[in-house]
C-alpha cells in the first residue's frame, strides 16, 4: 500500500479523500491549511471527519494565511464552517504539537523514497516545507495535487481555488522537481457524485455513510446554484487515484506553470499541451521540459464506485 499523507483544508471533498486515503493506502497523517475556510475551521473539521469514522491519525495544523496577500476562502460552495450540512461530532482528539511544514518534513525523512504527499488545498505548507527543507522534494515519492486548470477555472475564469488561494506557493511546488501529479479542475468537475449514487451512500448502514450523504447533499446543491453542475465534484480524491487505480486517469507528461501577475489570469496553471515537438524554427515557442503528469480524462464512474465502496466500509 502507498504511504500516503494528506495536506488538505476540509473541506467536503477533502473530507471524502481523507476516508479514501485511509481506507485505500496507508495514511501517515493529514496536514491542514486556510482554504475552503479558515485554518480553525479546516483543523476541526479534519478532526472531526476522523472522529466519525474512528480514525486514528495524526492531524497537523498548518498556515493560516498564502506566502502572499490574504486568505480567500470558498464559503459559496463549503458554507461558513468549510463542511456545512451535518452535525458531526465533536472532535475526541487535538491536533499534534508539531507544525504541518515540520511534520511533512519529518514523516518525508521518516519514510525516504516511499511517501505520496498529497496536497489538495492551497498549497502554503508545502511551498514554506520545500524552502525549509531543500532535500524534501529529493525524499518524496511523489507530489499529488489537486489544482489548477488545463482549460476553465473556478473561482476565476482563468484559475482554479486551490491555486489561485496561493499561487506563489503553488509555482514554487511546481517547480521543485519530484515527481509531480496534477488532477486539475478540467477532470475534476466531470468527476463527481450524482443525485442517485448520494442517495446510494444514505442508504448505507453506518453513521459515517449518513453523515457523509447529508455533506454530499449540501454540496451537490451548492455545486447546482454556484456552477450548474448536476453533480457534487469530488475534485480531491482524484490526486490520490494514480496510488490506488491508475487505469482510471488519463495523463499526459506537461509543463505547467503558475501565471501570477495577470490582470485576468493570476493563479492560472500554463500547461504546455500542444504536443510540439522538436523542428519549428520561427515564432512557435519551445516547449519547456515537462515537471507534471497532468489528467486529461478520468472513467468517472468506475472512480466514483471505488470512492463509494470505501465509505460505505466505515462504522
Ligand atoms: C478545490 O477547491 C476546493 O474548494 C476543493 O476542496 C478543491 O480542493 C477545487 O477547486
Ligand atoms: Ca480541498
Amino acid at each position: 500500500m502507498t504511504k500516503i499523507l494528506v495536506d488538505c483544508d476540509p473541506g467536503h471533498d477533502d473530507a471524502i479523500a481523507i476516508l479514501f486515503a485511509a481506507r485505500r493506502c496507508e495514511l501517515v497523517g493529514i496536514t491542514t491549511v486556510h482554504g475552503n475556510a479558515s485554518l480553525e475551521n479546516t483543523t476541526r473539521n479534519a478532526l472531526a471527519i476522523c472522529t466519525l469514522a474512528g480514525l486514528d491519525v495524526p492531524v497537523a495544523r498548518g498556515c493560516e494565511a498564502p506566502l502572499v496577500g490574504a486568505a480567500t476562502h470558498a464559503g459559496d460552495i463549503h458554507g461558513r464552517s468549510g463542511l456545512d450540512g451535518a452535525v458531526l461530532p465533536e472532535p475526541d482528539h487535538a491536533p499534534i504539537d508539531a507544525h504541518a511544514v515540520d511534520f511533512i518534513i519529518e514523516q518525508a525523512e521518516r519514510h525516504k523514497g516511499e511517501l505520496v504527499l498529497a496536497v489538495v488545498g492551497p498549497q502554503t505548507n508545502v511551498a514554506l516545507a520545500l524552502r525549509r527543507e531543500p532535500r524534501l522534494a529529493s525524499w518524496l515519492k511523489a507530489i499529488t495535487i489537486m489544482g489548477g486548470s488545463t482549460t476553465v477555472g473556478n473561482i476565476t475564469p482563468a484559475a482554479e481555488f486551490n491555486v489561485y488561494a496561493d499561487p506563489e506557493a503553488a509555482a514554487a511546488v511546481f517547480a521543485c522537481g519530484a515527481p509531480t501529479w496534477m488532477a486539475g479542475y478540467n477532470v475534476t468537475r466531470q468527476t463527481g457524485f450524482t443525485q442517485p449514487e448520494i442517495d446510494r451512500l444514505r442508504r448505507g448502514r453506518g453513521r459515517t455513510a449518513a453523515a457523509i450523504a447529508d455533506l454530499m447533499q449540501f454540496y451537490l446543491d451548492g455545486q447546482r446554484r454556484v456552477f450548474g453542475l448536476d453533480i457534487a465534484p469530488m475534485h480531491d480524491v482524484c490526486a490520490i487515484f494514480p496510488f490506488v487505480r491508475p487505469d482510471l486517469l488519463t495523463h499526459v507528461e506537461a509543463s505547467v506553470e503558475v501565471e501570477l501577475s495577470g490582470r485576468l489570469t493570476r493563479g492560472m496553471t500554463v500547461c504546455d499541451l500542444r504536443n510540439k515537438r522538436a523542428g519549428a524554427t520561427g515564432a512557435i515557442q519551445e516547449a519547456r521540459r515537462p515537471n507534471a503528469r497532468v489528467a486529461t480524462s478520468s472513467d468517472a464512474r468506475a472512480l466514483i464506485s471505488e470512492v463509494i465502496d470505501a465509505v460505505l466500509s466505515y462504522p
